[in-house]
């Protein structure tokens, strides 16, 4: 079997909307993008929604519309895609990174205060010419909500705008309220490996008619509300959704619900075949998340078993972790952290030679050779995104998936598992 780690689900109605649009020629800025638009709007009962060319998209004019500035300062989570920390960069603000919960792998709010008043954290060392922290990206991780009372409770209290990075997470619900919907916008995005898609492509939703305006405006090159093609008011960009996918979208967004359940069959269906597992983590939902929209579905090795390979110490199998390696302990925590990857990595190369396409979801953004460059950041600065994603491992995962499949799945994980113990 070869099975591999997602896969769009696509029917004929996919095929009569791309036929239907094909024949008509239109292929931008046609009647599709409105409908497409007009369910999301719909579905998340919300004033605007802005579909655009990716998710990257969306965040990025979303934070301009939200009038970034030089250095101003943006928390976010390190344990997540690229995106939600670079549209920052793209800005020359700077990303603040706060370490993430051991078990829900969402951005740990508790740490927010702590890290922020501990001068000696390396946060402070690494960005020296922050001005202000002004927004804070919420990123609800492979579908799963942050505690959003507990986020818009903080950023109250220091005015901070709250952007949503619900790319991973269209349909999730927090506590019986669709992400997406709290902060001052959020963001789904759809390539191929989401929950729907649009081939590329992305969406804003908003209730705030500005940001709406703006982001519209500066996704259309800067052109203002006279829609005349070579008039540009402001600094734009062809952030544009094209008709194709927008087609894509409109039968998507129909097909989301049935999408969905059929997803969380799928999880459930792995935590059934993985049941009494003591090898494996599996994926923790948070009580206040009363609808999970499943992304990925990421395992991850126990600590107490790789302990047996490799010796862990009793507080790091507990993730019982400071909010930073201190300086005289960061070679053995580089060392042991570069021991329990190999691990994981000799796993996954394993099930991919099986035939079981796996990856490791997600390495640390601050870690990324760039960051390391711009930043200084290195391994003890946020120790348990560093130690989850050691040991993290996305197994094949998508609507269509068979039961078939995903028994082969669970079995070759679990005999990949015994023969490396002997
Ligand atoms: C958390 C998160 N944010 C942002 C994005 C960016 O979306 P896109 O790839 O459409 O630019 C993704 C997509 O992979 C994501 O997973």
């Amino acid at each position: 079997m070869n099975i591999s780690l997602s896969s769009a689900s696509l029917t004929e109605k996919e095929k009569k909307i791309i036929e239907e649009i094909f024949n008509s020629k239109r292929l931008a800025l046609g009647p599709y993008i409105k409908r497409f638009e007009d369910k999301i709007k719909g579905y998340f009962k919300v004033k605007h929604a802005v579909a655009v060319n990716s998710g990257t998209s969306a965040l990025h004019l979303i934070l301009r519309a939200l009038d970034v500035k030089e250095n101003d300062g943006m928390i976010v989570t390190p344990f997540t895609f690229i995106s939600s920390s670079n549209v920052a960069l793209f800005e020359n603000a700077h990303p603040i990174f706060i370490d993430i919960d051991p078990f829900n792998y969402n951005i740990d709010l508790n740490k927010i205060k702590k890290s922020l008043n501990d001068t000696n954290h390396p946060l402070f060392k690494r960005i020296n010419k922050l001005k202000d922290i002004r927004f804070f990206m919420g990123v609800d991780i492979f579908g799963q909500p942050i505690d959003w009372d507990k986020a818009i409770a903080i950023c109250n209290e220091n005015k901070w705008k709250i952007i949503e990075d619900s790319c991973e997470a269209i349909g999730s619900e927090y506590k019986n309220k669709y992400v997406g919907t709290f902060g001052e916008a959020g963001t789904f995005a759809f390539y191929p490996n989401k929950q729907i898609t649009t081939g590329e492509g992305g969406v804003i939703i908003t209730n705030d008619d500005e940001i709406a305006k703006l982001s519209r405006s500066m996704a259309n090159q800067g052109r203002g509300d006279s829609n005349e093609w070579l008039e540009h008011v402001r600094l734009g960009y062809n952030y544009r959704m094209d008709e194709l996918s927008a087609g894509l979208g409109y039968v998507q967004m129909q097909r989301l619900e049935y999408i969905l359940k059929k997803r969380n069959n799928v999880a459930q269906n792995y935590f059934d075949l993985f049941k009494n597992d003591e090898k494996i983590v599996l994926p923790k939902i948070e009580e206040y998340t009363t609808n999970m929209s499943w992304f990925v579905f990421v395992i991850r090795l126990s600590l107490n078993w790789i302990d047996k390979f490799v010796k862990i110490p009793e507080d790091i199998i507990n993730f019982n972790l400071p909010l930073y390696i201190s300086e005289q302990e960061r070679d053995n925590w580089k060392n042991l952290l570069n021991k329990i990857k190999k691990v994981t990595y000799a796993i996954i190369e394993e099930l991919n030679k099986r035939g079981v396409q796996s990856k490791n979801y997600f390495s640390p953004v601050h870690l990324q050779k760039f960051y390391r460059e711009l930043y200084g950041y290195e391994e003890g600065d946020y120790p348990v995104t560093e130690l989850i994603s050691s040991l993290t491992i996305a197994i094949p995962f998508y609507t269509d998936i068979k039961f078939e499949e995903q028994e082969y799945v669970v079995k070759t994980i679990q005999k990949i598992l015994d023969e490396f113990e002997k």
